[in-house]
């Protein structure tokens, strides 16, 4: 479980994050929403200690993250960055295995190597695992990071818009597997533009804007007209297609 106690982020002295208060429960899956800019990525980067706070504090486990040593951190969280550079001579199975590494710590063995495997498989990889990531779609080289993420088998999961550049088959896949992870007892936390989705697989929904939570609950609590055209100040239209939300700006 992850907690946030009046956190507040400043990027270049701006304040971006503003008195963020939230808990992330453990065996959940929280998506992270709300419109372009107002702090997802920020938030993501401050969970991920890849950014110190300004002031408040995170806990992990009910330990402050600042006190966990760097090792530790990196066998217990791992995160998918939305602007993931990665190198381009490598290939898909070398990324994936460079996910292991606070595992292997450079030798892989043979639960490394089979991890490794399984992460390739479940992104739908195995016919790409020795391309260069310069030579594939860009679906696929955001499949081969979900996959070197997955790979690290952390209890903390943070992706930060995992499904751009997604077709529906494989969007569906990262969500179920999204899912799988939060029902084996992980945090996983996914930053998502797509409501409709976010409403179809998540257990708890985040809202920010402007740095600051504006909503928080179940999908049928957030996933609203009322909630929704606030927190993109656009009309949004609810409709209930087989027993799911879905979420329509026409
Ligand atoms: N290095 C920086 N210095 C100053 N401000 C920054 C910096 N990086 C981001 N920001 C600003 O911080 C705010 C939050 O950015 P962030 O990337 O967290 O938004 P986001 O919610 O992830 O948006 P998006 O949906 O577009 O990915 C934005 O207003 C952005 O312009
Ligand atoms: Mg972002």
């Amino acid at each position: 479980m992850i907690e946030t106690r009046a956190l507040s982020v400043h990027l270049t002295g701006k304040p971006v994050l503003h008195d963020v208060s939230l808990s992330l429960p453990r065996g959940k899956l929280t998506a992270l929403v709300g419109p372009n800019g107002a702090g997802k990525s920020t938030l993501l980067t401050a969970l991920g200690r890849l950014i110190a706070p300004a002031s408040g504090e995170i806990l992990l486990d009910c330990v402050p993250l600042n006190t966990i040593p760097a090792p530790e951190l990196a066998l217990r969280l791992s995160i998918l960055r939305q602007e993931g550079a990665v190198g381009p001579r490598l290939t898909v199975r070398d990324l994936v295995s460079f996910g292991r590494y606070p595992h292997s710590h450079g030798r892989l063995g043979v639960t490394d190597r089979a991890e490794v495997e399984r992460a390739i498989d479940r992104l739908d990889l195995a016919a790409f695992s020795d391309r260069y990531l310069d030579t594939l779609s860009g679906g696929q080289k955001q499949r081969a990071q979900i996959a070197m993420v997955l790979a690290q088998q952390t209890d903390v999961i943070l992706l930060d818009e995992p499904l751009n550049n997604l077709d529906l088959a494989h969007a569906r896949r990262v969500m179920r597997i999204a899912r799988q992870e939060a029902e084996a007892g992980r945090t996983v936390v996914v930053v998502l533009h797509d409501l409709t989705v976010a409403a179809a697989y998540a257990d708890h929904l985040v809202a920010l804007k402007a740095g600051r939570v504006a909503a928080s609950g179940r999908p049928d609590q957030v996933v609203t007209e009322p909630v929704l055209s606030d927190l993109f100040d656009t009309e949004v239209t609810v409709a209930e297609v087989g027993g799911r939300r879905v979420v329509l700006t026409l």
